[in-house]
């Protein structure tokens, strides 16, 4: 560690700065931001590294926000990071940069299926956009191919999969690590779904943009490291934003290796029919962000703070409430509490963890019919708070000890 300790306890209030989470929650789950706590959409209270806030500024006193050009040093920096960190090589003219990775799924959509296509996904549960922007593509239509959860852990069922499969699918999503749920998939899980996607021809999406955060013990393995030719039906897509705490900055990365249809369809084809050009804030802040040391460092002292977060709200708090159980992360922020062992309805616990704990947690059925009997618990968050969450929870749930 060459840089020094990051202050992830600093409680920086957020409320009033049209931030999402904690300005759209009373709305959203009826708990005011003054009283309550926030714990829903993904994005963290902290501070993104000191290096990016030094690029934005750079920009500021300059003062001149012109079309960006020459993106050399942007993809550098990009294939530095996936080299040095995820020991991926990375082609410069395989990065495509979009407004996100949301955006990136919609392309990808839009690139490789036709009305009429079914597009696979595991679920559930599975990141909510990865339907809603599949459903909003026009005829196309969600697969959905369901997780086991043997004992609190998703697996895949491959064979269940291969007996579901009607032939009209022509991609499949892949969220890894998995959100919600918190899995870092194995080499085997890996390889059972590259050989899935080719035993059915389907193109293959990779989303792995949690894949900096991924608690001590477990190793993320890119899907594009995985020997076995599925070069040409794979697409990976990467974000700085997930890792650094700036989604609004809207930066993300589609990279494709495959020069035939694939990288043509994507880029020259659609990006460009769509008139897709970068956010200049965007780039200043990505690149800055994959930097030696400080960036670097700055991630590995933030994995530690949400394992030391984790801990704290699994181990010493939400598992010891009878009747719940948070899933164990093996990467990501995002708890995933199963209270079916309450006996409680959907309602009932949803109105005590929000009316009496006055916690604004994702409902579960937002990522899928089987998340009925889950919420999703939001941990990046300065430690007090999340103690607080816990004896709040505890406090909701005092019945069940
Ligand atoms: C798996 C996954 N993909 C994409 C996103 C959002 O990406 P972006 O903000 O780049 O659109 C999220 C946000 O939580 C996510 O969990």
């Amino acid at each position: 560690m060459t840089t020094p300790p990051i202050n992830f306890d600093e409680d920086i209030n957020r409320i009033g700065t049209h931030s999402v989470k904690w300005d759209m929650m009373e709305k959203i789950y009826g708990v005011p931001a003054d009283q309550g706590i926030s714990m829903w959409v993904a994005d963290m209270d902290f501070r993104p590294p000191a290096v990016v806030q030094k690029a934005l500024q750079s920009m500021l006193d300059h003062g001149i926000y012109g079309y960006y050009g020459d993106d050399a040093s942007y993809k550098d920096a990009i294939r530095w990071w996936m080299k040095t960190r995820h020991g991926w090589e990375v082609d410069a003219g395989a990065i495509f940069t979009t407004h996100g990775l949301v955006h990136g799924t919609a392309m990808c959509v839009d690139a490789y299926t036709q009305p009429g296509d079914g597009v696979v996904l595991f679920t559930p549960p599975v990141y909510h956009a990865f339907a809603r922007v599949i459903s909003a593509a026009g005829g196309r239509e969600v697969v959905e191919m369901p997780l086991v959860n043997n004992n609190g852990r998703y697996e895949y069922d491959f064979d269940a999969y291969d007996a579901a499969m009607t032939g009209k699918e022509k991609m499949v999503i892949l969220c890894s690590p998995h959100n919600p749920g918190g899995r870092v998939w194995t080499r085997e899980e890996l390889e059972g779904v590259a050989a899935f996607a080719k035993r059915h021809d389907l193109v293959l999406v990779s989303d792995e943009i949690h894949h900096d955060l991924v608690m001590p013990g477990n190793t993320h393995i890119p899907m594009a490291t995985l020997p076995g030719g599925i070069e040409d039906r794979l697409v990976m897509m990467t974000a700085t934003t997930k890792t650094f705490n700036m989604a609004g900055s809207h930066v993300g990365n589609v990279i494709i290796h495959d020069e035939g249809g694939l990288r043509a369809k994507f880029g020259g084809g659609r990006m460009a029919a769509m008139g897709i050009s970068a956010n200049s804030f965007g780039l200043f802040m990505a690149e800055a962000a994959y930097s030696p040391p400080e960036g670097a460092d700055w991630v590995d002292q933030l994995v530690a703070y949400l394992d030391g977060n984790r801990r704290l709200f699994d181990e010493g708090g939400i598992n010891a409430i009878p009747g719940l159980s948070s899933m164990g992360l093996q990467a990501t922020y995002l708890a995933w509490v199963d209270f079916t062992n309450t006996g409680m309805s959907r309602d009932e616990f949803t109105k005590r963890t929000e009316q009496q704990a006055r916690i604004a947690a994702n409902h579960g059925p937002t990522f899928g019919l089987g998340g009925d009997s889950f919420l999703r618990f939001n941990l990046a968050t300065p430690r007090a708070r999340v103690a607080q969450a816990v004896e709040r929870m505890q406090a909701a749930f005092g019945d069940l000890q």
